[in-house]
């Protein structure tokens, strides 16, 4: 069983901490948070859900999750997108059991009921004698995620009605995605379906550590720097461009051109693909970023996040690999990680293959990197697992900067939306992504818990 704290408790507990730039332990290993965190974040916030580039074709579809809820997402003979519920609407079982494929029905295997990939209930077997006359389908077909939309291909959906439209919650952070995908007109493909793997950690470490930890870059991956596959890590703290977007989304960039040299510019993309790239669709501020300042991470909260850098594969093979990848939450200390690697639509057959795997290997299952943060995010859990620390009322410290000798303060001549620093220092995105969590949790609105 997993631990369980008094939840007003916890979360005032979490408003005192925060207010110190500290974090109780308990949020990262408690089922009455998770539990929480299910309902309030995941059932009420835009998560993303697929690349429309996965589900190109009439009759696609994947499988994919929101908090615990399996979800189908499908292209219906219109070319629309639906996310569907994966529960029969008679006895619940999944009526899709594949992660991908082509259908225009899933017939669920308890009792045959079958429904279109729009979600209506179209089949009931032995019809006349088991029914009558036919059932409504709309009635009784899936349920239906009431808000999808997509921003660049990227599809999210919301389980709740009531929510922001998706341009508004993404903010900055949509302006961001803009700029990483849109320097072609064409953007970014899937090279394949996601890697996916459970690792004992808690979702939020994962989204924390890619809305900006590039602290932990020289420590944790210093080996691959030893062994080759890496190289200038301790550069992070000093030509880190921290952005914090609202909504608990973060990035952090780095000053390609100024901590390498005047002509890494955008993120080091070697000739071949650089010169495709047409900056037509991208505002002045945009431009800049991706040409100086790119971001090599970033989280859009509550679970999707980004990398971008140079990779290499140990015999002189390099990429400037993409990544997105999602943090599932599976229980209260537990994560499964789906990680995407992406191309640039332009790219040839023999290109995207090799940036993929290059991707692969360090950020797929057993990437090296991979490996590295892993394994660091398994003691939250544990941590907040045990008597002595709750006993304790341990704390974890998110006060870097606070007596800092590096100025930390917003970039003041910043134009683009949402905050830059001018450092890598700092915690600032890590907290940002921590009060969003904090004030989603305790909003007072929680219609779905009213008759409980
Ligand atoms: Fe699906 Fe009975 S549970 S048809
Ligand atoms: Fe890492």
């Amino acid at each position: 069983a997993w631990p369980r704290s008094d939840l007003d408790d916890i979360l005032a507990r979490t408003e005192t901490g925060l207010a110190d730039d500290l974090l109780p332990v308990e949020i990262f290993n408690d089922s009455a948070v998770f539990q929480a965190e299910v309902e309030r974040i995941f059932g009420r916030s835009w998560v993303f859900v697929a690349h429309e580039s996965e589900i190109p074709n009439p009759g696609d579809f994947v499988q994919r999750r929101i908090g615990l809820d399996p979800v189908i997402v499908t292209r219906d003979g219109e070319g629309g997108i639906n996310v569907l519920s994966n529960y029969c609407r008679h006895r619940g079982t999944q009526v899709c059991q594949t992660d991908q494929g082509n259908s225009r029905f899933f017939k669920c295997n308890y009792h045959g009921w079958t429904y279109a990939n729009t979600g209506e209930l179209v089949g009931t077997p032995f019809l006349r004698r088991a029914y009558g006359e036919p059932l409504d389908g709309k009635e009784w077909g899936l349920l239906r995620a009431p808000r999808v939309d997509s921003r660049h291909g990227f599809v999210f959906a919301s389980l709740s009605a009531d929510v922001e439209p998706l341009g508004d919650y993404l903010g900055g952070a949509g302006w961001m995605l803009d700029a990483l995908v849109g320097l072609h007109p064409d953007g970014m493909r899937v090279a394949g379906p996601p890697d996916r793997y459970q690792v004992k950690a808690n979702w939020k470490t994962a989204a924390e550590n890619f809305a900006g930890d590039i602290y932990h870059v020289p420590n944790l991956h210093g080996s691959m720097q030893e062994i080759g596959i890496a190289g200038g890590l301790d550069a992070g703290g000093e030509f880190g461009r921290p952005y914090e977007f609202g909504n608990g989304h973060a990035f952090m960039g780095i000053a390609w051109t100024t901590a390498v040299h005047p002509g890494f510019e955008f993120w080091g993309y070697p000739p071949e693909i650089k010169d495709h790239f047409d900056l037509s669709g991208l505002d002045e501020m945009q431009v800049h970023v991706v040409t100086h300042d790119g971001p090599i991470v970033g989280t859009i909260f509550p679970n999707l996040s980004f990398y971008r850098g140079i990779a290499m594969d140990g015999s002189g093979l390099s990429s400037v690999i993409t990544s997105f990848r999602q943090w599932q939450p599976v229980g209260p200390g537990e994560l499964e990680v789906w990680s995407w690697q992406f191309v640039w639509t332009f790219q040839d057959e023999q290109s995207a293959l090799q940036d993929a795997v290059i991707g692969q290997m360090q950020f797929g299952s057993a990437g090296v990197a991979e490996q590295d943060d892993t394994v660091a995010w398994e003691g939250a859990p544990r941590a907040a697992a045990s008597p002595w620390a709750r006993r304790e009322r341990m704390m974890f410290h998110f006060q870097q900067g606070n007596k800092s000798e590096v100025d930390q303060s917003p970039d003041l001549t910043w134009k683009g939306p949402g905050i830059r620093r001018l450092t890598g220092f700092g915690e600032h995105n890590q907290l940002h992504f921590y009060r969003h969590w904090l004030r989603v949790m305790q909003a007072r609105d929680h219609s779905a818990e009213g008759d409980r």
